[in-house]
């Protein structure tokens, strides 16, 4: 159990809040700490009145430093969310400044904090995250995460949708590249035992990488996945806790990373591919980062995917360390 505290900045938003609900049923937490700039303390006193152990304390706009003070794990769902039309990308006016300002904020209070980056657009929030803490000389490459686990649930479900004798629950699927449209390359050619036809592949995939746009879409201008979206958080909030308080090993979640949390095993691909951030299956351990596992032998549709990848994620992850090292 942490004796110090989970903080969510972001906890009154879409997702905020069903992801504070979801965490306040967590053994693994003593003291929920939630951080928003509008009714945090609201959505605390009404969480807190929940049956389990944790305390749970809402901190309002000019109380981030006291939110993150000593935090042990940061999990940011803050900024603003998609509306139809709207590619991930578009988010990065708002939502670059608003990461800067937590991650400045994380550097002060809890230098040595996992970092849970939901915020989109998560290809480049992640490198700002990371260029804020070298700039303060705390940064750990093993303990900065952007949270891809929504394309890792979404490719579990609709895969079981084609083939019902595969359980959504039990059935994982590796999903690599990054967060966003075509930088999403599910590899479904390593699910044991599959059969999807050529054309199911296809049309799988396309869905796995654009399934956000159908949130967005049926939501018709009132957000992006938030419940979905807490699911999947919760979940990797979980696997982050159980690894580093609990001391549980073994545990592997795809997650978008800079490689050099394992420089060691990802040196080849990394001169290959002139990558420094990739989203790939990770085994977790007490510092987080355990190992980044190497890629597997891909099918052919999967290296066309991912060379595809390749390009669009060099591009995102330049635009966000350039925010940070060469500001306008
Ligand atoms: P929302 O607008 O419902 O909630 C965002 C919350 O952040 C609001 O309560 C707002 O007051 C707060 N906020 C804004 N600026 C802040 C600051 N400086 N400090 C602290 N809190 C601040 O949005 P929603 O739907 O919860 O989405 C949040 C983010 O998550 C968006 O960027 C969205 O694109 C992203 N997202 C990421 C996904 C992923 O798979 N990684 C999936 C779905 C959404």
């Amino acid at each position: 159990m942490s004796t110090r505290p989970i903080t969510v900045c972001g906890a009154a938003g879409g997702i905020g809040q069903p992801l504070s609900l979801l965490l306040k049923q967590s053994d693994l937490i003593t003291d929920l700490a939630l951080f928003d700039i509008v009714n945090a303390p609201g959505v605390a006193a009404d969480l807190s009145h929940i049956n389990t152990r944790s305390t749970v304390t809402g901190y309002g706009k000019d109380e981030m430093d006291a939110a993150l003070k000593d935090a042990h794990t940061v999990v940011i769902p803050a900024g603003v969310p998609r509306k139809p039309g709207m590619t991930r990308d578009d988010l990065f006016k708002i939502n670059a400044g608003i990461i800067r300002d937590l991650a400045e904020g994380v550097a002060r209070n809890c230098p040595d904090a996992f970092v849970l980056v939901i915020s989109n657009p998560v290809n480049s929030t992640v490198p700002i995250v990371s260029e804020v803490l070298k700039k303060y000389n705390v940064y750990n490459p093993k303990k900065v995460f952007g949270v891809s686990t929504l394309d890792v649930v979404r490719a579990s479900r609709f895969i079981s949708e084609v083939d019902s004798n595969i359980n959504p629950k039990s059935t994982r699927v590796t999903v690599v590249g990054g967060h966003s449209g075509v930088t999403i390359v599910p590899l479904l050619s390593q699910i044991p035992g599959q059969k999807f036809t050529e054309e199911q592949v296809k049309a799988l995939t396309h869905r796995i990488q654009y399934g956000g746009d159908e949130v967005v879409k049926a939501k018709a201008g009132a957000g992006s996945a938030t419940l979905s979206m807490a699911y999947a958080g919760a979940r990797f909030t979980n696997v982050v806790l159980e690894a580093s308080v609990n001391g549980k090993t073994g545990i592997v979640e795809s997650t978008y990373v800079n490689l050099l949390a394992d420089a060691e095993s990802t040196k080849a691909f990394h001169a290959k591919t002139g990558l420094d951030y990739f989203a790939q299956d990770v085994e977790f351990g007490p510092e987080g980062v355990a190992k980044i596992l190497p890629l597997p032998a891909v099918s052919d549709h999967e290296q066309g995917l991912l060379d595809e990848a390749y390009t669009e994620l060099k591009a995102n992850i330049e635009k966000g360390t350039k925010f940070i090292t060469e500001p306008e």
